[in-house]
């Protein structure tokens, strides 16, 4: 896929060395995550191709957050993880990221006291941060660029966490569900910009709205009690009422004018 954001940025060369598109970028064998010594990730293991979008699926409480946490190492855990090649799980959180992994967290955790652009500038981290793919993603950021980011949207701050991921050159994103909790009209506008980033880097989605899963996943990753119980390509999913009324508790909501299936799934 070409993208011209990318072939302008310095790290062209560094991207082009890695392994053949094929390859995952994210290889997960056997993860266990443990909080407060209590096990929230069992014997977890998949893959994140090098392109498009992954959903990591599952209802309300049965370890998405926590996988994604442990794949970072921001919570104890043991297993091996895979990125670009290399194995990571067993380095500091911060050195995982400078490998260029990108978090978009669950609460979005912007710095309500500052503004717009300060949040942003705190973000960059590369020498040339992707300001154009920023400011074409999210005009509406350009417009509020010295608004206090407390005083934005629910949806508003969903774009301002985005775009700090979104800055830097980053060969996957983990984006823990973008879209919870905003109305309709803004779940759209969050998903399209995501379509947008995710022809620029792969990215691992925690989602659990039915539609923005259509609209975006290529594969999807499904969870029960800290356990993956089924993989595939995400139509297999989709297309199939009771596989997700057995993994996800919901009906498909395959009619697009049923937005009722938008809420969150029931724990
Ligand atoms: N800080 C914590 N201390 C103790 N238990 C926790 C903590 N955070 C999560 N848990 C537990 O770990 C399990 C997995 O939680 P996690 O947040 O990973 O699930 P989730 O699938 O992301 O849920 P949600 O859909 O609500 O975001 C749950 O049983 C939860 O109660
Ligand atoms: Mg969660």
């Amino acid at each position: 896929m070409t993208d011209p954001i990318r072939t302008e940025s310095p790290r062209t060369e560094s991207i082009r060395t890695e392994p053949a598109r094929t390859e995952p970028i994210l290889r997960v064998r056997n993860l266990y995550g443990r909080i407060a010594g209590q096990q929230v990730v069992e014997d977890v293991s998949f893959d994140v191709p090098g392109t498009g979008v992954t959903a990591l699926l599952g209802r309300n409480g049965v370890g998405k957050t926590s996988t994604i946490r442990s794949i970072l190492g921001l919570i104890e855990r043991t297993g091996e993880v895979t990125f670009a090649g290399s194995r990571v799980d067993r380095l500091p959180t911060h050195r995982i990221v400078q490998r260029g992994v990108g978090y978009v967290p669950e609460d979005r955790e912007v710095f309500a006291k500052l503004t717009v652009t300060e949040n942003l500038r705190l973000a960059e981290r590369d020498a040339h941060p992707n300001r154009a793919l920023v400011e074409a993603l999210f005009p509406d950021l350009v417009q509020r660029r010295a608004q206090l980011a407390g005083t934005l949207s629910g949806g508003q701050q969903q774009m301002v966490s985005l775009a700090r991921a979104l800055l830097n050159t980053n060969r996957l994103l983990l984006v823990d569900e973008p879209t919870k909790g905003l109305s309709p009209k803004i779940v759209g506008e969050v998903t399209e910009a995501l379509l947008a980033a995710a022809a620029t880097v792969p990215i691992l989605l925690v989602e659990q709205n039915l539609q923005v899963i259509r609209r975006l996943a290529d594969r999807v990753v499904v969870l029960s009690g800290g356990r993956v119980v089924f993989t595939g390509d995400a139509a297999d999913l989709l297309d199939d009422p009771e596989l997700i009324q057995r993994y996800l508790g919901v009906h498909s909501g395959a009619d697009p004018a049923d937005t009722t299936t938008d809420a969150a799934v029931p724990a």
